[in-house]
């Protein structure tokens, strides 16, 4: 098997993207074998992709999906339960783990708003629940739909699952006609045992924690098996509401225990980050006692105006953040250590350990960061663990944070062997021999091999094909990495010159093992399909260093075609100039990402790559269109002058969130210049062209009920 990122380097989409494929693979490989009675993979291979499944979905929770192999139960995969749209998504929580990082949540809310640091601002803390999410949605107060998270935008339908626990209401009084209540199901450490004791005792699976076992019990086909398991249900936020349910978190959360919900009695109202921190020191305290998991404290602004206007980031809320608890800790001998290449050609020390239990995990591979880190150093050249470098040998601290990949903390220098020998780490790619030298400022070696490197451009395709990308049909990591070793694909537009180049295509394909005549169609068919694509997952696609799925989308819709995309990418290459200054000036994009954006650009073998590409696909321009119902959609828009009733970056925020583009500079393509005191040559030059001028309270007039 072809070497895997390390899974402490994996940005969020490509963990999600791999996720999505290992799900795949899985159920093929299930299929194969409970099915089809002929097992593709040895029990070996299936456990080591179950693992990294696994360890994957621990470093990313938010992540795991519905049909996640390590939520089934039983041999045979689900079968698939019906669909639901989240009509408002279910987001997670950005993450804080130390005090510095709630006083700086603290302070960045302050700033987002424009208010000082005196003004008041309290938040409401509880615990954080470590079961899984649901939506319930009542109409008249019936429950009418239950939904789990799934990717946020689509859950699946567990509707009948729902009913059968008890904390969850069927019927409410008085309640808004629409309301969606959201919340957390979840097992107690006394019910999990006894099931667990009442699956062994039946000779059935037994789950690994309550969470699992929560899991494992709400996604039945069968809702009676869901009745039979003990699953409780805390309720603490809230979907679509047709009437507000308060003005402040803490009334919100009020109203929703008054209408029959439980809720966390922990719940507290905190004046600033002084009495969060002494929450949090509570409730850790009282974490041993609670008779269920929690995994931290979860932070909220209270007052739901200022939520508001705070809105969301791509995939978490600017007005909460979760406290996470630290880490538990165990110690084990390291192995060996192994080097895996990524997408970017980031060189990933990985720790291979004998196998130890760590907070009910048994964990054999942890991430050792990077050269230095072995070395006992951090990026700055100063010591950590007081400059103790890390051996092959050594007896080492291994610790997870509930939901992150195992890491190597420490070593134990009195149990070090007389002969080991300080870790040299390769300046060569393991994999193709291409020097791997380091970038002054960056923390990793990288192979300089590019697409030379068959496991970075092995990553690479691998990216391409992925669920956010081009998300081909029928080929996954695994095809991939077929048709890469058999020569069949060197790069992303191979595989739409695929079918023409061998002439017939398809005869070739369905003789190969694995492929059917049935199967070899269908993957031609999923190819032709993707020859039209979305500008934004053209852009992730390329999988160019730090240029996520968000960050793709953003700067699709800035520039809305690929021509003008392209042209601006060649314009900015010099990293000065009007180009340069327009890609900086998107809301999301900052240096690194700019010049790693225009670096691949600009990189020869890489631009070639790239229109190589192009050529094969019809590009299609980026819309605004998930936006509906807003009177700026589609509108380019211009601040400038003072703005007194909300901070620039709110009103760039909220104008985004509408579906409106913010411009940094006027020109013919302005639709709306907002104007407040003492604008200057921007205002002149939009009389000009006659644009129109709005000041701050006719903008927010006209974004008003929007
Ligand atoms: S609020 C918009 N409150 O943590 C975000 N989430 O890491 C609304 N969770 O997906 C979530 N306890 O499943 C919230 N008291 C709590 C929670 C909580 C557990 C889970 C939830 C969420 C995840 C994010």
């Amino acid at each position: 098997m072809n070497p895997r990122t390390d899974i402490e380097v994996l940005t969020e989409a490509e963990a999600k993207a791999e996720l999505a494929d290992l799900a795949n693979q899985l159920a093929a490989a299930n299929d194969a074998y409970h099915r089809e009675d002929a097992p593709q993979i040895s029990d070996a291979e299936y456990d080591a992709l179950k693992q990294r499944n696994a360890a994957i979905e621990a470093r990313f929770p938010q992540l795991v999906r519905e049909d996640s192999p390590s939520l089934q139960v039983g041999a045979v995969p689900l079968a698939g339960f019906g669909k639901i749209t989240h009509s408002i998504p279910m987001l997670s929580l950005a993450n804080a783990f130390d005090s510095d990082d709630i006083r700086e949540f603290d302070t960045s809310v302050r700033k987002f708003l424009g208010l000082g640091p005196e003004a008041d601002l309290s938040y409401t803390a509880e615990p954080k629940i470590d079961g899984l999410s649901l939506s319930l949605r009542y109409e008249n107060g019936k429950l009418i739909e239950a939904a789990t998270r799934g990717d946020g935008r689509v859950g699946e339908n567990v509707t009948a699952n729902a009913r059968t626990i008890d904390d969850i209401p069927t019927e409410l009084d008085d309640a808004p006609k629409v309301l969606e209540v959201r919340g957390e199901v979840y097992m107690s450490h006394a019910d999990f045992e006894a099931l667990n004791k009442r699956q062994a005792a039946r000779s059935e699976k037994t789950f690994a924690n309550p969470r699992n076992a929560a899991a494992g019990s709400l996604r039945q086909l069968d809702a009676g098996i869901t009745k039979s398991r003990p699953l409780r249900f805390f309720a603490y936020a809230w979907g679509s509401v047709s009437d507000p349910l308060a003005t402040t978190q803490m009334a919100a959360i009020e109203r929703l225990r008054k209408l029959g919900f439980r809720t966390n009695p922990a719940t507290r109202l905190c004046s600033g980050p002084a009495e969060m921190l002494a929450n949090y020191e509570e409730i850790e305290e009282q974490r041993a006692t609670l008779g269920y998991d929690i995994d931290g404290v979860v932070y909220k602004v209270n007052d739901l105006g200022l939520q508001g206007r705070l809105g969301f980031r791509s995939t978490t809320p600017r007005w909460a953040i979760a406290h996470k608890f630290p880490a538990e800790l165990a110690w084990t001998t390291l192995e060996g250590i192994d080097i895996q290449v990524g997408r970017t050609g980031a060189l990933s020390p990985v720790a291979r350990l004998s196998p130890v239990t760590v907070g009910g995990v048994v964990v054999s591979n942890a991430t050792l960061h990077n050269e230095d880190y072995i070395a006992g150093l951090d990026s700055k050249g100063g010591e950590i663990r007081g400059g103790k470098d890390i051996r092959v040998g050594d007896w080492v601290q291994v610790y997870r944070a509930g939901d992150v990949i195992p890491k190597v903390a420490d070593v134990d220098l009195a149990k070090r062997p007389e002969d080991s020998k300080p870790y040299d780490f390769p300046t060569k790619c393991p994999e193709c021999g291409s020097e791997a030298p380091r970038e002054p400022g960056d923390a990793v070696r990288r192979c300089s091999g590019g697409l030379i490197c068959p496991a970075q451009a092995v990553e690479k395709l691998k990216h391409f094909v992925s669920r956010a990308a081009f998300d081909i049909d029928g080929l996954g990591a695994k095809q991939v990495e077929q048709f890469y070793s058999d020569g069949w694909i060197a790069e992303p537009a191979d595989i739409f010159t695929l079918q023409s180049r061998y002439g017939d295509g398809l005869q070739q394909l369905k003789n190969r093992e694995g492929w059917g005549e049935k199967s070899a169609k269908a993957l031609f068919d999923a190819i032709e399909d993707k020859r039209k694509i979305p500008l934004r997952r053209f852009l992730f696609g390329l999988g160019i260093r730090h240029v996520g799925e968000a960050a793709s989308n953003l700067i699709a819709l800035h520039y809305g075609e690929w021509a003008i995309l392209d042209q601006a990418m060649r314009d900015a290459a010099p990293k000065r100039g009007a180009a340069w200054d327009d890609l900086l000036g998107i809301d999301g994009v900052g240096v690194v990402m700019a010049g790693s954006l225009v670096g691949a650009f600009a990189q020869e073998a890489e631009r070639a790559s790239i229109e190589r590409l192009a050529a094969e696909l019809e590009i299609l321009p980026a819309t605004r269109s998930d936006v509906t119902g807003s009177p700026v959609a589609g509108k380019t828009v211009v601040f400038t002058g003072a703005l007194e009733l909300m901070t620039r970056a709110e009103a760039k925020a909220r104008a985004e969130r509408l579906g409106a583009k913010v411009a940094g500079s006027v020109s013919a393509k302005t639709d709306i210049l907002i104007a407040g005191p003492r604008a200057g040559s921007k205002a002149t030059k939009a009389a000009e062209l006659g644009i129109e001028i709005l000041d701050e309270a006719a903008w927010l007039a006209l974004l008003d009920g929007a």
